[in-house]
């Protein structure tokens, strides 16, 4: 297949009539390229793969499959939201996967951080093969790489080839209709499309989701706490206007316990971390400092709402030395 890169003097998608126009262009290539054949792509709500999937929608309807794998490190709220949006409202051709307790099984009482990640990144394959398998006739596979992603992959900064990862029996071509696009480009494409704000503002958000936040071996109660503490600040964050401004905000529940008091007895739990980041690059980044009002509100809603923990702590540490993410 003849590899498409971004025309020198392409001219930045900034507007809603921009969009219309790259839309309009994408779904003539795309009902060219695969015709009346099935496409496959993997869907996880993210920004990139949800513009992807909504593209496709409009070109081929039917005719794509997305598969939506809930490996149970996902955030409160998101497998039902890419239900909602593209099976209830799109009429999406949907596969939901329920593979949470095959990911927490096979991740129980692993503590190296990247012995999770390569379970998480297999399995996740293992288990897209195997609803691959059960299809017939699936020639294509789409795939929301973007541009920053193949300038990446070039320079050997990262490797971005999704598909290399399947098993040689599943030889799809590859569909990638926003390949030319920057991330803030792939953003008002997806606001034409009519995705509703908070997937297409979407903040960043690691593959191995919640469980580089849930430091050491995962425990079910542990990652819901991480769950619920992140859900409480993403919630706070849009009351307070921080939705889209800061860069990456979220919660980090470590395993150890300290002593605490609650009701007049003595108790033993975690402490729940925030980290709330700006940055351009994510080499560097700086702290976004809240307001006091804000930290004393978020200390009370967490306590008081989110079993098994007793503590709040903000994380105010730059990177370097920090990385973003714990794990
Ligand atoms: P660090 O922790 O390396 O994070 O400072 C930089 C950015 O990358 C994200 N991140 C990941 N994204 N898979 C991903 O897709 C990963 O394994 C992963 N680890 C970190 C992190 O959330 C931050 O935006």
């Amino acid at each position: 297949m003849e590899l498409i890169r971004r025309p020198d003097d392409m001219a930045r998608i900034t507007t809603p009539e921009l969009a219309k126009a790259f839309i309009d262009e994408q779904i003539t290539a795309i009902k060219e390229q695969v015709g009346d054949k099935k496409v496959l792509l993997a869907l996880s709500g993210g920004v990139d793969s949800s513009v992807v999937a909504a593209l496709l929608i409009k070109a081929i309807g039917q005719n794509l499959v997305c598969v939506h794998v809930n490996h149970g490190l996902l955030r409160k709220g998101e497998p039902e939201q890419v239900i909602q949006v593209f099976k209830n409202e799109m009429n999406a051709n949907l596969i939901y996967v329920d593979a949470v307790d095959r990911f927490l099984d096979k991740l129980a009482g692993v503590t190296d951080p990247e012995q999770k990640r390569m379970i998480i990144g297999g399995e996740f394959i293992e288990v897209f093969a195997e609803e691959a398998r059960k299809l017939d006739g699936i020639e294509f596979l789409a795939q929301g790489t973007i541009w920053p992603d193949i300038l990446e992959s070039e320079a050997g900064i990262k490797a971005h080839h999704n598909a290399g990862g399947l098993p040689e029996d599943l030889n799809f071509e590859l569909v990638e209709p926003v390949r030319t696009l920057f991330k803030d480009e792939v953003r008002v494409v997806g606001k034409e499309l009519g995705l509703p704000d908070n997937m297409v503002y979407r903040q960043p958000f690691p593959g191995p989701g919640l469980g580089v936040r849930c430091p050491g071996a995962i425990t079910r109660d542990r990652l819901e706490a991480v769950r619920e503490s992140d859900a409480i600040l993403r919630e706070e964050f849009a009351k307070n206007g921080l939705e889209g401004k800061v860069w990456q905000y979220f919660t980090v529940v470590p395993d150890f316990k300290s002593t605490g008091v609650k009701d007049g007895k003595r108790t033993f739990d975690w402490p729940c971390i925030i980290r709330a980041i700006n940055t351009t690059d994510v080499m560097e980044v700086t702290v976004e400092h809240l307001s006091d009002e804000l930290i004393d509100h978020l200390v009370q809603r967490i306590i008081t709402e989110v079993p098994g923990i007793n503590r709040v702590l903000f994380d105010y540490t730059p990177k370097p030395p920090a990385t973003v993410e714990y794990e």
